[in-house]
């Protein structure tokens, strides 16, 4: 397996520079390129460095913490509170990957200078390297306070989960006459300024010509194999969520392997199998 020192320099080389973080800069030579990258979430150190030692060159602090890590029903109830010292440990756990923190329901719908305020906090509190908001036109104005501060921003259109109450479920979006809506909402989101839009569950057609239209890097989820990057759920991804989307493949059954472990060391413990002479101080 490639060492976290080898990725840094093949960063450094594709970029011309010596950072050894992915920037949205490497991101934005990637889709002149033509070159397909991965993103996965994360909510804690230990699979942050996991994610680095498989030299993942972006991870997504996700609302879907709320869902995956927090024990919430869904990403709604979560709190920049509580986001914060999962991005930090992220940050913290992982040298080499452009971290991206979701900003919560409720952190920046209000105003913009409410969406600068939470921007502030993840980059001084958690130390992430960019943000991510779900919205279209409507969150305009909060992206162009963000950007001018200096705060790189992700975009993500399609089916938003903050809004799952509004568009009647966890359904498709962007099928015949909507597509325009979500064009639209795509290029006023490029001339607010983000550097990457996440586009979930939505046509591949419609997710391809988006990616074929714009400039910059078109991050799919349940959106087909034409969009410049894709991203997943990282329990997803490892077998550990039950009912996991159609959209997501497990490549691992992580649950039923750590199930298996905990069965087996449980009855070594029993029997006084656990712990060994090796595993006993005298
Ligand atoms: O919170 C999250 O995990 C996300 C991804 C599904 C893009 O927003």
């Amino acid at each position: 397996m490639p060492n976290k020192s080898s990725f840094s320099r093949e960063v450094s080389r594709t970029a011309n520079e010596s950072t050894s973080r992915l920037t949205i800069s490497h991101l934005a030579a990637m889709k002149k390129r033509g070159e397909k990258w991965a993103m996965l979430t994360c909510y804690e150190q230990m699979t942050a460095s996991v994610f680095e030692d498989a030299q993942i060159p972006v991870l997504l602090v996700g609302d879907s913490a709320g869902n995956n890590f927090l024990g919430e029903e869904n990403t709604i109830p979560v709190t920049v509170d509580e986001l914060i010292p999962l991005a930090r440990a992220v940050v913290r756990g992982n040298s080499t990957a452009l971290v991206v923190a979701d900003f919560p329901f409720g952190s920046y719908e209000s105003s913009p200078s409410q969406a600068l305020e939470t921007g502030v906090r993840f980059f001084k509190e958690a130390k992430v390297q960019a943000v991510k908001l779900e919205g279209g036109k409507r969150i305009v104005p909060q992206i162009q306070a963000l950007v001018s501060a200096g705060i790189p921003v992700m975009g993500h259109l399609g089916l938003t989960p903050q809004s799952v109450h509004a568009m009647g479920g966890f359904k498709v979006q962007g099928r015949g006459d909507d597509a325009e809506r979500i064009k639209e909402d795509a290029r006023a989101l490029v001339a607010a300024g983000v550097f990457a839009i996440v586009l979930e569950l939505v046509p591949a057609e419609l997710a391809s010509e988006i990616a074929q239209e714009l400039p910059l890097p078109i991050i799919g989820i349940g959106a087909g194999n034409g969009t410049d990057a894709q991203v997943l759920v990282w329990t997803d991804l490892m077998g550990l969520t039950e009912n996991a989307p159609r959209f997501a493949r497990a490549y691992i059954d992580l649950r039923r392997a750590m199930k298996d472990a905990a069965i087996a060391w449980k009855k070594d413990v029993e029997s006084s199998a656990f712990p060994s002479e090796a595993e006993t101080f005298h």
